[in-house]
């Protein structure tokens, strides 16, 4: 759908347009202040990998990365996108704090990766022209500071440089799932995806990153077992498990998601969307 070659369409929204828009979740819904970290648990996301189909991302990070060549992938995961953007700008340097993911980033081809965190980034200031940090808001301590570390190492004298910010759309089945089930039994505040697109914009509009296009993409979770009972159980597991591995009441969620999942099969029986966001920023000048 975003063949590399082509460039990707962008709608110049200015930072009060992307405050006010609704794939950013209803204003009246957003909260005040940032909830604070999710645990990203080792094989939660592992088991959740393995069942992600996410190429319309993959072709639209490529398709952005585009006449790049100093990429950086803040919170690079398991480097399936740190991957895509290294193959279009010819490399891409990524920073991880998980001690297995910085093992498995090391060993790919034209990465290089710096253990370290979001938060306190290891490079001088404007040192790359496209900057990505892709489902990773959610697991930072500080979010403010990340997201000012992030536009301090992108070149904002550069009119093309460009961050990518990926997140939850308003409409993300997924999250609507944890946020419905589960969240209510950990006694954590909701997930607001949009809430964590705002502030990006807001933060990186004070560095001269005023230039914004949101852009959607669908990806989604598969399940293809034929028997649904199956369907729901691998289903159950691998939502609880995704935030909540070993959380003392993991158990109880994964019982309480089964009904749950039973009604979303119902309309869609194979697949729960990750539906996403690319909020992306660059710099005034651009218009
Ligand atoms: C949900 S994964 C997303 C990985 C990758 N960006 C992707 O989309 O495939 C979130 C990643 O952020 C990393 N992470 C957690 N806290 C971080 C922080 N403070 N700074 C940078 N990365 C962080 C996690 O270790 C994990 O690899």
């Amino acid at each position: 759908m975003w063949p590399a070659e082509l460039s990707v369409p962008t709608s110049k929204l200015d930072v009060d347009a992307v405050v006010a828009h609704p794939w950013c979740g209803s204003v009246c819904d957003r909260p005040l202040e940032y909830r604070g970290p999710h645990q990203l648990s080792r094989n939660g996301w592992t088991n959740f990998t393995e069942r992600l189909e996410r190429g319309e991302e993959i072709a639209l990070l490529r398709a952005l990365a585009v006449g790049r060549a100093h990429a950086l992938d803040v919170g690079g995961g398991t480097g399936e996108l740190t991957a895509a953007v290294a193959t279009q700008a010819g490399r891409c340097k990524a920073v991880e704090p998980h001690r297995d993911r910085v093992a498995v980033l090391g060993e790919m081809a034209a990465v290089e990766v710096h253990p370290g965190h979001a938060e306190a980034l290891p490079f001088p200031d404007r040192s790359f022209d496209f900057v990505l940090a892709a489902w990773m808001l959610p697991y930072v301590q500080d979010l403010r500071a990340a997201l000012h570390e992030i536009a301090r190492v992108c070149d904002n004298e550069d009119p093309d440089a460009t961050i990518v910010i990926v997140g939850g759309a308003s409409d993300n089945e997924l999250v609507r799932l944890l946020n419905d089930v589960c969240i209510p039994l950990s006694g954590e505040e909701p997930d607001h995806q949009g809430f964590l697109l705002v502030e990006a914009a807001r933060a990186f509009a004070e560095h001269g990153f005023t230039d914004f296009s949101l852009l959607r993409t669908e990806a989604a979770l598969h399940f293809p077992e034929t028997s649904e009972d199956d369907r729901i159980k691998s289903a159950a597991t691998t939502l609880a498990d995704f935030w909540f591995e070993g959380h003392p009441r993991s158990v109880d969620m994964r019982l309480a998601l089964e009904p749950a999942l039973r009604e979303h099969f119902a309309h869609r029986p194979h697949a729960i969307g990750d539906q996403g966001i690319a909020l992306v920023a660059r710099p005034s000048r651009r218009r």
